[in-house]
């Protein structure tokens, strides 16, 4: 059940509908990102700090919140330019920050509402700035494709664990998943 990273990010654009032009938009706004990034980081780590779990995840070994800082950064200027205009490197990171993310145990419960607070966040300063709904739309793609990813890896990590560990074939897993439900 392992993802194809590249193909993922092809089907996440079409369904979610992010379009060459939202490219064009973002990536001529890659200045903006830029000058905006530290101010984003800051609110993002702010509001996780508020929260006595995902603090204590934080700060649970030395230096992980400085490093935090600059690699949200990175993440949220990676967004404007598409690293490889959304192309294979890009696919391969967004897939290893939701691998990352599987790790450490931070569940969906965590990853949705700090992603609804860099969208907000961000729309907001978009129109302090006089900035246009193209971007913010656009932007709101960018942000929900990485969602997706980051949840998408739950998926297949814990499949492929536990069809690895197992032997089961997936068809059973699934039949396996839907009696279970259907008993909750
Ligand atoms: C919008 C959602 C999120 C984004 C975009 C994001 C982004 C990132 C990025 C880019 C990395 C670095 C990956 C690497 O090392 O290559 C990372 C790692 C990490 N993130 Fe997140 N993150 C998100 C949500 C969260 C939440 C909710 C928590 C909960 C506290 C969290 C905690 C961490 C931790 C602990 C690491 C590993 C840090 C280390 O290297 O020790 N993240 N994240």
């Amino acid at each position: 059940m392992a993802i194809e990273p590249r193909a993922f990010l092809t089907t996440m654009e079409t369904r979610i509908g992010l379009t060459a032009e939202d490219k064009k938009v973002m990536q001529a706004n890659a200045d903006w990102g830029t000058a905006v990034a530290e101010e984003m980081a800051d609110h993002f780590y702010a509001f996780l700090g508020r929260d006595e779990e995902m603090n204590g995840i934080l700060n649970a070994t030395e230096g992980r919140v400085h490093r935090l800082h600059a690699t949200f950064i990175d993440w949220f200027n990676q967004m404007f330019t598409g690293m490889d205009n959304w192309g294979d490197d890009y696919a391969k990171c967004r897939w290893h920050i939701g691998l990352i993310h599987v790790k450490i145990g931070i569940g969906p419960q965590h990853v949705v509402p700090a992603m609804a607070v860099v969208v907000d966040k961000v729309g907001r300063k978009l129109k302090a700035d006089g900035k246009s709904d193209e971007l913010k739309d656009a932007l709101a793609k960018v942000c929900m494709i990485d969602l997706a990813f980051i949840e998408q890896a739950y998926v297949e990590v814990s499949s492929s664990a536990v069809l690895r560990e197992t032997g089961w074939s997936a068809a059973l897993f699934r039949r396996l998943i839907a009696t279970g439900a259907a008993s909750m």
